[in-house]
């Protein structure tokens, strides 16, 4: 089985470590990669390759950053060259990028199998690129890995039935795997200046926060109240560092901002957070997973287990609501609900391994 992974952004090089991990374990599968060049800074990047052992793409498209449309379109033609010197038996893709999509479109349009791995996830709400990106490869796929219960019920809803397979959440695994590994390679608290479990970790990337200058100062404003009362340290993603820059908004002196950490350094810091502030689908799950309470500037997830219990608050971006919602949480006596039982035990990596060795 000769299966192309398509990768381009963050999230996606976590998961490909992973399941990749998994696919040479399994034997039988001879994996290659291509690196769409979505993300292309050192910590956008290389930094995920080197630490977590990934093997170097076979192909590297260098893309980079532009609109929607010219980036897809980009990534499309040449992936469709790709394609043509590969001859894969299946394209592996990851979650809701427009790598992702470009990756499904030229696949779907030569007649090579899809998986998917984080099918099913919707928030239902279409101004979102992801969920375009999502609902449409997921539509071409043969093979729709979902994370959990809820996603297959979504895709059933879409008339989805074939080749859904609940494998469980492949961050999980990572989370579980990389953890451990985190623990006895990096300690970033001296470097950072923080003790652990006495500061708030931040992220935030989303383009519904980023590009709209109401919401993006909320979130600086929000920000610089909970600095006031604890530390905040902030990891800043580029996008967001040319939104603040661009409107004319300033962190203040207080909220701790820092370059994009690897993600062995960042699971070290969101395990001993006091409590999260996101809008990142892969960190208020990190969260969850943890037992850290978290507030998510959204008004919707696609990760609803993580509302059970008030782990995770969706708060879209309203400073008042964010602070008082960060502050509850900080204040919280009562214990976080276990993440083990919603996300298949720490083996979607093995499964999807599996079927995918099954053909
Ligand atoms: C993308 C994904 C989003 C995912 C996120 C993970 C889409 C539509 N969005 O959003 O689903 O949650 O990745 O982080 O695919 N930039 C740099 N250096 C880089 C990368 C980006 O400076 O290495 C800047 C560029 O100005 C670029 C902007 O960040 O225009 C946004 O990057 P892009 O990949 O388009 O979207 P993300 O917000 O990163
Ligand atoms: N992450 C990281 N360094 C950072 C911020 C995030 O390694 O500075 C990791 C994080 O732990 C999670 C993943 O990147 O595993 C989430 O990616 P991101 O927030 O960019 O995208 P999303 O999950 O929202 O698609």
């Amino acid at each position: 089985m000769r299966v192309l992974t398509v990768v381009g952004a963050r999230p996606q090089f976590i998961k490909a470590a992973i399941v990749g991990r998994a696919l040479r374990e399994r034997g039988g599968i001879e994996e290659r990669l291509v690196h769409t060049g979505q993300h292309y800074d050192r910590q956008m990047s290389d930094v995920f390759f080197e630490e977590l052992e990934i093997p170097h793409p076979a192909h590297s498209l260098g893309i980079g950053s532009c609109s929607h449309g010219q980036q897809t379109g980009r990534m499309l033609e040449r992936l469709d060259d790709v394609l043509d010197a590969e001859v894969p038996d299946c394209v592996l893709l990851y979650g809701d990028t427009n790598s992702t999509l470009a990756g499904a479109l030229a696949a779907v349009k030569r007649h090579v199998p899809v998986a998917h791995v984080e099918a099913g996830l919707r928030s239902f709400d279409l101004k979102m690129p992801e969920e375009v990106n999502r609902v449409l490869t997921d539509r071409v796929s043969r093979w729709l890995f979902c994370p959990t219960q809820t996603a297959v019920e979504n895709l059933a809803a879409e008339g989805l039935r074939q080749g859904v397979f609940l494998v469980g959440d492949v961050m999980y695994d990572s989370a579980v795997y990389f953890a451990g590994v985190a623990e006895a390679k990096v300690d970033p608290f001296a470097r950072l200046g923080l003790v652990r479990k006495q500061y708030v970790l931040v992220t935030c990337h989303r383009a519904a926060n980023t590009d709209d200058p109401s919401r993006l100062s909320s979130i600086v404003r929000a920000a610089q109240s909970i600095a006031r009362r604890i530390p905040v340290l902030l990891p800043l993603h580029p996008r967001t560092r040319q939104a603040v820059a661009g409107a004319g908004l300033s962190w203040g002196t207080d909220v701790r901002i820092c370059e994009p950490l690897s993600y062995l350094e960042m699971l070290s810091l969101e395990r001993q957070a006091a409590a999260v502030l996101t809008d990142s689908g892969g960190v208020q799950k990190e969260a969850f997973f943890f037992g850290v309470p978290c507030v998510t500037m959204r008004s919707e997830t696609e990760w609803t287990e993580t509302l059970l219990e008030r782990a995770n608050v969706l708060v879209d971006a309203d400073e008042m609501r964010i602070t008082a919602a960060v502050f509850e949480q900080l204040d919280r006596r009562t214990p976080l609900p276990d993440a083990a039982a919603h996300y298949g035990g720490g083996r979607a990596s093995a499964r999807i391994a599996e079927m995918l060795a099954n053909g």
